[in-house]
């Protein structure tokens, strides 16, 4: 492992995350208050990129399902919240059949997800040089 740059300090603002790719490693750098982090870019659920969901505090918010990581240590906080009563409001003005249908078919995905575990994401070391971002991978 060495010490790489991936971005400017000035490119993540406070309380955003970026995608980066670096030596066939995606990498989500957060800055929490000045302070920058990098882990994993791929949720350990399904693989959605954690830069495109949301930094609460010290924890990354997955956009598809809500897993939480601390991107401190790349730890799972909580693990994914498959909503099926906000999924059946969507479709509350469709006839019955097509309620029907579409509950049966969110029941299923829920019960073939609710199987798949969600692992801890890797945590990297990070330094600033100057205004440089530099993650030891
Ligand atoms: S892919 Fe991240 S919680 Fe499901």
């Amino acid at each position: 492992m060495s010490l790489i740059k991936v971005a400017k300090t000035g490119e993540i603002p406070p309380g955003t995350m970026k995608h980066v790719e670096i030596n066939d490693k995606e990498l989500c750098i957060a800055n929490v208050g000045g302070t920058f982090y990098a882990i994993g870019d791929r949720c350990g659920h399904e693989n959605a990129s954690l830069a495109r969901g949301k930094l609460e505090g010290t924890l990354v918010v997955c956009p598809m399902h809500s897993s939480k990581f601390d991107v401190k240590t790349g730890k799972k906080v909580s693990g994914p919240v498959l909503e099926l009563a906000g999924i059946a409001k969507k479709f509350s003005g469709c006839p019955e059949h097509v309620r029907t249908e579409m509950s049966a078919m969110f029941e299923g995905i829920a019960e073939a997800q609710s199987s798949i575990k969600t692992y801890d994401v890797p945590a990297y070391e990070v330094k600033i040089d100057g205004n440089d971002i530099l993650v030891n991978v």
